[in-house]
């Protein structure tokens, strides 16, 4: 019998905090929601604390430590604010992102030469948490992530999932191999300096097949794509309710 790889799945939830703030409504509960990414078998919550408060807010995250039974992974820019609120809260890791107000979501990895300005800060987070940094899968930011004694590195797999969306639209298959060998390359490289390797952005049902046999990568962080999934699966049964509320 083939023994299955221990893989680890984060299921990131702002998207749920997303639909709630377009309303500023007090539904959906991101808590409820969490509660359901247990129940469904995810190892990790993560959300991201963004600058501007656009979904996940302080409440959430403090309302989340206190309720989850999972480790929670809080993703987060480098900036004072943040850290001193990581220090405060003390989640199960922070993964570290570049940060820009006018982006949709996270467009790139951190470049982890950022870290060096501040190294008494990043000394200070990993003493008490585990400090995963989110890069593009190159070597160079590898070696950085080694030299900084970073815990983990989540390679951003933007670039991996727009190269499938093009080969699925038979227009570039160079592009697609291309982008899985920067991961592969990179996942070693990480692997060997004993750092661990996690991965997540823009992964789909159809897309994460082929990073799964990249063994290295033990964890996948995916949010949109299951938030999105779980309307369709769950719009039926919801109609049905307010259906049969309302002739009651
Ligand atoms: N990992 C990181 C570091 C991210 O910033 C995001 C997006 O918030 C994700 C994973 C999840 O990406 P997606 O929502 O596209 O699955």
């Amino acid at each position: 019998m083939v023994a299955l790889k221990p893989i680890r799945l984060g299921v990131n939830i702002d998207h749920v905090a997303t639909l709630r703030e377009v309303r500023k409504a007090r539904y959906p509960d991101v808590v409820e929601a969490m509660h359901l990414c247990e129940r469904g078998g995810a190892d990790q919550i993560t959300v991201h604390l963004r600058e501007d408060r656009r979904h996940i807010q302080d409440l959430d995250v403090e309302r989340l430590l206190e309720c989850s039974l999972l480790p929670v992974n809080l993703e987060m820019a480098f900036t004072e604010e943040m850290i001193e609120r990581a220090l405060k809260w003390r989640p199960h890791s922070v993964t570290l992102v570049p940060e820009r107000r006018e982006e949709m979501t996270t467009e790139s990895g951190l470049d982890l030469s950022c870290l060096q300005k501040n190294l008494s800060s990043l000394s200070k987070l990993r003493e008490s948490l585990r400090v995963v940094g989110f890069i593009d899968p190159d070597l160079s930011q590898v070696s950085l992530a080694q030299e900084l004694n970073l815990d983990g590195v989540e390679f951003h797999t933007g670039p991996y999932s727009e190269a499938f969306e093009m080969s699925l639209r038979g227009r570039d298959n160079n592009s697609l191999r291309h982008q899985i060998q920067r991961l592969i390359e990179a996942s070693r490289a990480a692997d060997n300096a004993k750092i661990e390797v996690k991965a997540g952005h823009g992964l789909t049902i159809q897309n994460v097949s082929h990073l799964c046999e990249i063994s290295e990568i033990t964890e996948f962080n995916i949010g949109h794509s299951i938030v999105a999934r779980s309307l369709l699966m769950g719009l039926e049964a919801a109609v049905r309710e307010m259906k049969t509320h309302i002739q009651r």
